[in-house]
């Protein structure tokens, strides 16, 4: 979940460093903090600080580092010993011939610290990396080259890792390792400079030239380019692409926050994706990267869609496409469940991960198992060459663009007009889908981005409802059939943005345990548009007023009986059955958004989260 980046070039490596570790801080704000190369055989500089990186700038203008070409940088979210200036990154050995920065966990760290410290080495924190600088150091005294030391030390550790390292004993190089699915390693390639960072954000204002690291590779990075490896020390040859993403696309302004920035996106980032998908005169579909999962769209009996978070709520609205649509049976999983069961699948069943990093690792490791069961398996992706990409045997590539915001929005959405549209396919291969369905289908999702749009407009409505949760601890998100993802989703990003403890149910639920929360200081969020099984929420929001319940109903433009119902409602434009899951969450996002705002959060880095989740 950490953000690493690393340089090497003829620039000053600190503010290359710095603005790398802001580009990369929505996965970790715990501590940040650098280690430059100065001259050869000298121990290199750290700089590292507790908090926010504002504070590492702090230590680094009032001790101002060497001139340096070469360096790496972490942010962290802590995982072993507390946030601290201490346990910050980069860590080194005794003698500082080596500094390392790292993402994952080393699963048998106490048992490697037991053995270092019975070797003499001394610990300076509390966490399981530095037992990986200690390990290298060893190495490089035993007379191994920098890499080849971090591959022995790769050889020690249990668990997924991803680590960047560098030794002023071989200045210019840093080096690299991928072991399981901590996390990414991406090589940027610039002119006459390299780079090495966690994710794409942060090479992005230097090059759209990059490389991903898979499971089990080294790389090892000079100015001049770079050459692979895998851990046993084969040449490997990891081919270089250029991405894409758009790097002004990673910039807020005007916006106040990434958040906002990405909500109000939506139009556009939805536009992308279904243009990226379809094309609706004459009507078609053009799923490029179906690849070697194409055949079996005829040959499966189910369809399996796995996710985390977000992800999983677009999974969920995904069910009822390949039900209603392609006419499988179709079922969702959390990830991290799945995994740990024995889950009957074989070649029959379909798995659709859906990922926005395609870096989760507990999605990495249900594919995995998918996998192994022999299912053929397509992602659902909005980051290209990513390790989910890599995986399933085909992909369908949301096109939001880089999401920044820890809370996701854009990529909700172009998940679900993405997983719309691999439906619309798999049911076409069947013959399920006629000539006329199909047109009906991708012109009513061509549409959607304006409908999103004219939907954004009303954006002010939602601040004024949020006045009524400024004080609010605890909040209620029903919704029924393909409103219920949405009142999960409603409900993680009311608790994820403003930190009020709220719960997304079913609405056929209440009556059987939740309604006995319900008083005058437990309101609720009841998603009521036209297709939203209404009757029987208009059921659900009188049993809840009689209660002495507060509601505030999502209804559809127009709906008089239902704003007259509820204490308050927010209407979202009228859409096709299938669709209004794109309408209902907006008014959602901007609820938890302006209610956060209201209660002076951190809208973009949430406390105790990161972006990516990349330890179990
Ligand atoms: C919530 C959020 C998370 C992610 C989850 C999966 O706003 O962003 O719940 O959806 O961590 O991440 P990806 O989609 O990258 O696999």
């Amino acid at each position: 979940m950490c953000g690493i980046i690393a340089y090497t070039g003829s620039r000053e490596a600190a503010p290359i460093l710095i603005a790398g570790l802001r580009d990369l801080e929505y996965r970790g704000y715990d501590s940040a903090g650098v280690a430059l190369q100065g001259e050869a055989n000298a121990a290199s500089a750290v700089a590292k600080r507790r908090g926010r990186i504002a504070e590492l700038e702090t230590a680094l203008r009032e001790r101002p580092p060497p001139s340096a070409h070469t360096g790496i940088g972490h942010t962290r979210w802590a995982t072993h010993g507390a946030p601290s200036d201490a346990n910050a990154h980069p860590h080194t050995g005794c003698d500082g011939a080596v500094a390392v920065v790292h993402n994952g966990i080393v699963e048998n760290y106490a048992a490697l610290r037991a053995e270092l410290a019975g070797r003499g080495h001394a610990f300076a924190s509390e966490t399981d990396t530095e037992t990986i600088a200690h390990l290298i150091e060893d190495e490089l005294e035993a007379g191994r080259d920098l890499l080849a030391a971090l591959r022995a030390a790769c050889a020690r550790l249990a668990g997924s890792q991803a680590i960047v390292a560098l030794s002023p004993r071989e200045p210019g190089v840093a080096v690299g390792a991928r072991v399981g699915n901590a996390g990414g390693v991406v090589v940027g390639y610039g002119e006459g400079e390299m780079l090495l960072a966690s994710d794409l954000a942060a090479l992005l204002p230097h090059t759209r030239r990059v490389a991903f690291l898979a499971d089990r590779q080294v790389v090892r990075v000079t100015a001049a380019g770079a050459s692979y490896a895998s851990l046993d020390g084969a040449p490997a040859d990891v081919p270089a692409h250029t991405v894409a993403l758009d790097p002004a696309g990673a910039q807020r302004d005007p916006y106040e926050t990434f958040m906002l920035k990405e909500i109000m996106e939506q139009p556009r980032a939805l536009s992308d994706t279904i243009r990226g998908l379809t094309r609706v005169e004459p009507a078609g579909l053009h799923l490029d990267d179906l690849g070697r999962a194409r055949p079996w769209l005829t040959r499966i009996e189910r369809v399996l869609l796995v996710g985390m978070g977000t992800s999983l709520h677009a999974a969920m609205v995904g069910r009822w496409y390949f039900e209603q649509i392609a006419g499988l049976p179709a079922d969702i999983d959390n990830a991290s469940e799945f995994r740990y069961r024995e889950a009957v699948l074989g070649p029959e069943t379909l798995v659709v991960s859906v990922s926005q990093s395609g870096e989760t690792v507990d999605v990495l490791e249900a594919m995995n198992v998918a996998r192994a069961r022999g299912a053929p398996q397509i992602t659902i992706c909005n980051t290209p060459g990513s390790q989910t990409t890599r995986v399933a045997e085909g992909a369908v590539l949301t096109r939001a663009g880089l999401e920044r915001g820890v809370a996701s929005s854009k990529t909700f959405t172009a998940s679900i007009a993405a997983l719309f549209a691999l439906a619309l396919e798999t049911g076409r291969a069947r013959g399920r889908v006629d000539d006329g369905t199909l047109a009906r289908h991708v012109r009513d999702l061509a549409a959607m981005p304006d409908v999103t749009g004219r939907q954004l407009e009303a954006f002010g409505e939602a601040e004024a409802a949020a006045e009524r949760f400024r004080e609010t601890r605890h909040m209620l998100f029903l919704g029924r059939g393909p409103a219920l993802p949405i009142a999960l989703e409603g409900a993680l990003k009311m608790k994820e943005l403003s930190y009020v403890h709220a719960e997304g149910y079913a609405a056929g639920e209440m009556k059987h345990g939740p309604i006995a929360l319900i008083d005058r200081d437990f309101p609720t969020v009841a998603l009521a548009g036209e297709h939203a099984l209404r009757a029987k929420i208009v059921s659900n929001i009188e049993q809840i007023r009689a209660r002495g319940g507060e509601v505030l109903a999502i209804v559809t433009e127009g709906d008089e009986e239902l704003t007259a119902l509820a204490d308050a409602a927010l209407t979202v434009p009228r859409a096709p059955a299938l669709l209004e899951p794109l309408t209902a969450i907006v008014p959602l996002q901007a609820l938890a958004y302006a209610t956060a705002r209201l209660r002076g959060c951190d809208i973009d880095q949430p406390r105790n989260l990161a972006k990516t989740v990349t330890v179990e």
